[in-house]
């Protein structure tokens, strides 16, 4: 189960200028698109990971079948909301090829049937933000640890290479959406607004309700009507959040 070089640039608008890499196995390909570190844009795409990263030292689930691939993109033109603007662009495209609504937990994590079917991560590099996103497909089996909260997503009437090729060009065309509208359509998709979490700030445990998303795509909480932002970092909900709402 290659992925196809020639059949992702096809589907790849070619105004956008990539310079397609694939793989059958990479190690991690925001390491191979590390390793690429290009000035030209460049999409890294892998068949499997062998040490598939995700956010805060985590590993990241990447068996054959699943989507694997890394954009490498200009951090002048690309920094600014560039989680928010993947995990936008990777709802569109997963709802454009299959049944499964999405869903997405602040930061970047996309939920669907309240499971995680794909994760996202996005690192800086010298002058290049590389954003990483996997994707879990057609598949119902998965790690004991990771079985609880783990999902995937259908595919109908498509194959990798055009999900790739499109994930790749709805980031593009995002950047041409002013940051108002992208805003709005990530906290339209967010499912914790209202909701009460847990998370960590200052070394300490802490309890509070997500109010909103700030312009810079950070999270708004309130604890004791306090309000605290968090720019990054993990949130959980615990199994009695998704009742209290305030
Ligand atoms: C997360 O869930 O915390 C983020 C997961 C990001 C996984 C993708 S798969 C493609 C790219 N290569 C990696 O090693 N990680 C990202």
């Amino acid at each position: 189960m290659s992925i196809s070089k020639d059949k992702i640039l096809s589907a790849l608008p070619s105004r956008y200028g990539f310079e397609v890499k694939v793989f059958d196995t990479a190690d991690s390909t925001n390491n191979a698109a590390k390793r690429e570190c290009s000035y030209t844009p460049t999409l890294v795409a892998a068949a499997a990971q062998t040490l598939g990263r995700g956010r805060h030292g985590k590993s990241f689930f990447s068996p054959t079948g699943g989507i694997y691939m890394s954009l490498v993109l200009p951090k002048a033109d690309f920094f600014e909301l560039a989680t928010v603007r993947a995990a936008v662009a990777v709802c569109r495209v997963i709802e454009r090829f299959s049944p499964d609504k999405t869903e997405i937990k602040w930061v970047n994590d996309i939920f669907s049937d309240g499971r995680k079917v794909s994760g996202i991560l996005c690192e800086l590099v010298e002058d290049t933000v590389i954003i990483g996103i996997g994707i879990n497909i057609n598949r119902n089996e998965f790690p004991d640890e990771i079985s609880d909260t783990a999902g995937a997503v259908k595919l109908e009437n498509t194959d990798r290479e055009t999900v790739i090729a499109s994930i790749a060009a709805e980031i593009m065309s995002l950047s041409e959406l002013c940051a108002e509208k992208l805003l709005a359509e990530y906290k339209s998709r967010l499912f914790i607004l209202g909701k009460t979490l847990e998370y960590t700030a200052d070394g300490e445990k802490h309890s509070g309700v997500a109010v909103d998303i700030n312009g810079q795509g950070n999270l708004i909480v309130r604890e004791n009507g306090i309000f605290r932002t968090l720019n990054s970092g993990e949130i959980s909900l615990g199994s009695k959040s998704f009742a209290a709402k305030e």
